[in-house]
C-alpha cells in the first residue's frame, strides 16, 4: 500500500494489535492518509482472529499545493479534492476491519469509551495537538492506554518531545521503532483529573531554553542514528525564537554548526528553516500589524529556489497593506492563478480590488468565497468584514440586507453570519427578525461576543 510509514512502523503496528491489544477498548487511528497504518492495525487482528475494528479519523481533503501527499502518491487531485474513495479501495480487503470516519480533528470529541490504542499521526500543529488531547485524552486509561507518536522524532512536530517529555509523572515512555520516528508513551494518570494534561500548549509554554534541556536530554537518551532527528527540531525551535538579538544569534550558529558535524548537508539545513514555520510567523506579525516585518518573513521564504504558495500570499497581502500596490498585485494574482480554488486567495484579490477602489469586483469574489466557507469561521468573519467594505452610497443598509438574505441558505448555520444578518435587520428597522437571529447565533455559540454585543446594546434602546 501506499504509504508514509518505515516498514518498521508498520511492522510495530502489526505487532501491537495481534501481541498487545486485549480488546478492553478501542484502537483508533487518527490521520491514517490512504490507511496503511489502519491496514497494519488490521492486519495484527486479522492474524490472530480477534474482534475489535480499528477506527479511522481523517478530513480526508487533499493537501493544497505543495502538496506533500502529492509528493508521496501523484494522484493528482485537486487541493481540498475528498480521497476517501482512495482510502477505501486501497484498503481493500482489510475493509471489514476498518471503520472510516471523515472528521475534522480540530473540532471533534470521542463518545466511544475507553481507548486501549490511540495512534496519532495527525498532530500537525500546536493547536491540532490540543484538540486532540480535548477530544480523546480523558478517554486514556492509566498504566493500559497506548498513544503511539508517529511524529514523535519528526522535526517538524516539535512540540511532541517538548510536552510529553516535560511531565515525566504523567508519561511513560513504552516502545519506540529503531529507525522511523514513533515513539509510545503510556498515561500514569488520568489526563483529566488532578495534576492532568493543559490543553492550551503552545510555542509560548517552551521558552527556547527549557526546550533545549528537554531536547538536549532526549539526545542523551536516544540511539545514536536518532540524535540528530531531535537537533533538527531544537534547530527549528531556535528559528522560530529567532529574536535578531546578538545572543540568539550565537546560539543558532552553533547550533548550525552542530548540525554539520552530525552530517546535515547546507541544502537540509535551509529546508528546517522552511515556509511552514517562516509564513506563520509572518502572518504572526501581520496580525500585530508589523507589516515590514511580515514581507521579511516572506521574501525569506523566497529567497531560496522554491516560490512556495503561502509565502507568495503573505508577501503580497504584507505589500497591500504598505501600500506597495504593483507588487501586492502581482503577488496575488500569482496566488489566484497557482490555485483558482483556493478559497482564501479571493479574499485576497476581493482585498486588492478594494485597495483600487473596483468595489463591484470585490464584491464578487467574496461573495463567491462566502458561499462555499461551510464552518470555517475565521474565514466568514472575514469576508464578511470585506463585504460591508464594498457597499458604498445612501442605501448601504438595504443593499446589506439583500446581499446577506441571499448567503442564508449557504450560511445560515454561522453564528458570525447570523450576527451581521442581525445586525442588518435591525438597521432597516426589522427589529423581531433581527432578534430572531440573534437568538439563533447564540444557539448555535452560547456566548458568541458579537452576538450578545448586539443584544445587550439593544436592550439598552
Ligand atoms: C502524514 S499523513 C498520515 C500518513 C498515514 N498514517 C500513513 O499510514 O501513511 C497525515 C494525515 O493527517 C490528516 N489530517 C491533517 N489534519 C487533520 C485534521 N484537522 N483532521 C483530521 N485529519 C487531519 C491528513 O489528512 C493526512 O491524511
Amino acid at each position: 500500500m501506499r504509504s508514509m510509514l518505515s516498514d518498521e512502523e508498520k511492522q510495530y503496528l502489526i505487532w501491537l494489535t495481534a501481541e498487545r491489544y486485549e480488546g478492553w477498548g478501542a484502537v483508533i487511528d487518527l490521520g491514517p492518509w490512504f490507511g496503511s497504518s489502519s491496514a497494519a492495525l488490521a492486519e495484527g487482528l486479522r492474524r490472530t482472529g480477534k474482534t475489535g475494528k480499528v477506527q479511522s479519523f481523517d478530513l480526508f481533503e487533499w493537501e493544497w499545493e505543495p502538496s506533500y501527499m502529492e509528493a508521496v502518491a501523484h494522484e493528482q487531485l485537486k487541493g481540498g479534492a475528498d480521497f476517501l474513495p482512495t482510502f477505501m479501495q486501497e484498503i481493500g480487503d482489510y475493509a471489514p476491519w476498518i471503520e472510516a470516519h471523515k472528521q475534522d480533528l480540530l473540532s471533534y470529541t470521542w463518545e466511544g469509551g475507553p481507548i486501549e490504542i490511540l495512534f496519532v499521526d495527525a498532530a500537525k500543529s500546536w493547536e491540532l495537538t490540543n484538540a486532540i488531547f480535548k477530544g480523546f485524552g480523558k478517554h486514556l486509561v492509566p498504566g493500559r492506554s497506548r498513544v503511539v507518536l508517529q511524529d514523535f522524532r519528526y522535526h517538524e512536530t516539535h512540540w511532541l518531545p517538548l510536552i510529553f517529555d516535560s511531565r515525566p509523572d504523567l508519561w511513560k515512555e513504552i516502545e519506540s521503532v529503531a529507525f522511523g520516528t514513533t515513539v509510545t508513551f503510556m498515561p500514569l494518570k488520568a489526563l483529566d483529573g488532578p495534576a492532568g494534561i493543559h490543553y492550551d500548549y503552545s510555542e509560548a509554554a517552551f521558552r527556547l531554553e527549557a526546550a533545549e534541556l528537554l531536547l538536549r536530554s532526549r539526545i542523551a537518551r536516544e540511539a545514536p542514528q536518532n540524535r540528530s532527528l531531535f537537533l533538527r527540531a531544537l534547530y527549528r525551535k531556535a528559528v522560530i525564537e529567532g529574536s535578531p538579538d546578538t545572543a540568539h544569534a550565537g546560539t543558532l550558529q552553533a547550533l548550525r554548526e552542530e548540525l554539520r558535524v552530525a552530517g546535515i548537508t547546507k541544502e537540509e539545513l535551509e529546508s528546517l528553516e522552511s515556509w511552514t514555520i517562516l509564513v506563520p510567523l509572518g502572518w504572526e506579525a501581520y496580525t500585530r500589524h508589523d507589516y515590514e516585518g511580515a514581507k521579511r518573513f516572506a521574501e525569506r521564504c523566497l529567497s531560496g529556489s522554491q516560490r512556495p504558495v503561502y509565502a507568495v500570499a503573505l508577501l503580497g497581502m504584507a505589500l497591500l497593506r504598505l501600500g506597495e500596490l504593483p507588487g501586492a498585485k502581482s503577488c496575488i494574482e500569482a496566488v489566484a492563478s497557482r490555485m483558482p480554488d483556493y478559497l482564501p486567495s479571493k479574499l485576497y484579490r476581493a482585498e486588492l480590488a478594494l485597495a483600487e477602489r473596483r468595489y463591484a469586483d470585490a464584491r464578487a469574489d467574496v461573495l463567491e468565497a462566502l458561499k462555499a466557507f461551510h464552518d470555517d469561521e475565521p474565514h466568514i468573519e472575514y469576508g464578511l468584514g470585506l463585504l460591508e467594505q464594498t457597499l458604498h452610497g445612501a442605501d448601504r443598509g438595504h443593499q446589506a440586507l439583500t446581499m446577506l438574505t441571499s448567503l442564508r441558505a449557504c450560511l445560515g448555520g454561522s453564528p458570525a453570519f447570523l450576527t451581521s444578518l442581525a445586525r442588518a435587520q435591525h438597521e432597516s428597522g426589522k427589529r423581531s427578525l433581527a432578534l430572531q437571529s440573534v437568538a439563533e447565533a447564540l444557539e448555535k455559540a452560547p456566548g458568541h461576543q458579537g452576538a450578545m454585543q448586539l443584544r445587550e446594546e439593544w436592550a439598552n434602546g
